[in-house]
């Protein structure tokens, strides 16, 4: 079969990413230009800031791929957007720009969901056998997903309140930690030991999650100490915080497997890149049987590469997308 190269864009968020990939899984370019450092001021992202700065380096971004890759937009074969979920304006960005490349060069368009992207971060370098159960760990999801085959999702379970990337920013903000909180309270959490206790987070047969509470008992707790005019010790607090949220996530994935008798399990999303979240599931699933699959932790955060990976499901289906395709802002898979 002749090769297929997609180019994808991805801007759902603070990340202008672009890629060229090749047959699906083969990573020949991508380019990712994060805003981090604009948001950072902040101590988050701030949506009009950042759909002006994609607008502005949008074209940037993807000539330096086309660059980096030595190949033409003539060559590719189709082109792909993240066209939901996400912030809207940021969204808008990347999928007027694609459809345009669309447009010229009569190639298919393919507006791929940013979910579906997370998953098939996994099939970069990588050949993936169903039924398996996916766990996205991301800013706004967290989701438990049985794939039976390639591109079939049935949701098991989801988060109740706050996705857990959405808990370790807030953690981060609570012990004043700067944005993005995620890998700072991961490098806190390193030094530190578990001496403080957490609580016990939604012990129930569901393979739901809920992240709301031990942020807020993480809150209370420094409240609480600041108010007596104690100083509390942060790398403890950070490790014992991730501690609890690994045992969550390690107990309902643990769960699903079991229950579902399934062998092949993949993790997804920018909480993903965590070393002790992906060494703890990692043992869990040697020690029932189970083969786990991790994207290299620069697919786990935003990035094209795994849009480009996920495209290239939907144009094997021929699933292609309109010229009036428009973002969303909320979808689910
Ligand atoms: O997937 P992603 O890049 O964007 C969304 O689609 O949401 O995930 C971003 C989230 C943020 O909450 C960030 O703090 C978290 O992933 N994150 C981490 C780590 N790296 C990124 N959380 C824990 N440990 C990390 N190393
Ligand atoms: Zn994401």
């Amino acid at each position: 079969m002749k090769d297929v190269y997609i180019l994808a864009v991805e801007s759902s968020c603070d990340e202008t990413s672009v890629s060229i990939i090749k047959n699906g899984f083969e990573d020949i370019a991508t380019v990712i230009n994060s805003q981090i450092d604009v948001h950072t001021k902040y101590g988050g992202v701030v949506p009009e800031v950042a759909s002006r700065l994609h607008l502005e380096n949008i074209t940037m971004v993807i000539d330096e791929c086309l660059e980096r890759a030595n190949m033409k937009l003539e060559d590719m074969d189709a082109f792909a957007c993240t066209y939901a979920p996400g912030l809207l304006g940021s969204l808008l960005v990347g999928v007027e720009a694609t459809k345009a490349l669309a447009f010229i060069y009569n190639k298919p368009l393919i507006a791929t969901n940013h979910m579906m992207g997370h998953i098939y971060a996994n099939m970069i370098g990588n050949k993936l056998e169903y039924p398996l159960l996916s766990l996205i760990v991301s800013g706004g999801h967290t989701d438990l997903i049985l794939m039976n085959s390639e591109n079939e999702f049935e949701y098991l379970g989801q988060t109740l309140d706050d996705a857990i990337g959405e808990a370790y920013d807030k953690v981060a903000r609570i012990l004043d930690l700067p944005y993005p909180g995620g890998p700072n309270v991961e490098k806190y959490a390193l030094q530190g030991e578990p001496t403080y206790k957490m609580p016990n987070i939604l012990n129930d047969d569901s393979y739901n999650f809920s992240f709301s509470g031990i942020k807020s008992h993480v809150n209370n707790l420094v409240h609480n100490e600041h108010q007596r005019g104690n100083e509390v010790n942060k790398y403890d607090i950070a490790r014992s915080f991730q501690d609890c949220v690994t045992e969550h996530l390690v107990d309902k994935t643990k769960k699903a497997l079991l229950n579902y008798n399934l062998k092949t399990f993949l993790i997804s999303g920018g909480v993903a890149a965590n070393t002790h979240i992906r060494e703890a599931l990692k043992s869990m699933c040697d020690s029932i049987g189970v083969e786990m699959h991790m994207p290299e932790k620069k697919y786990c955060t935003d990035n094209a590469a795994m849009i480009g990976a996920a495209a290239y499901v939907l144009y094997k289906n021929k699933q292609f997308s309109p010229l009036s395709t428009n973002a969303q802002s909320h979808i689910r898979l």
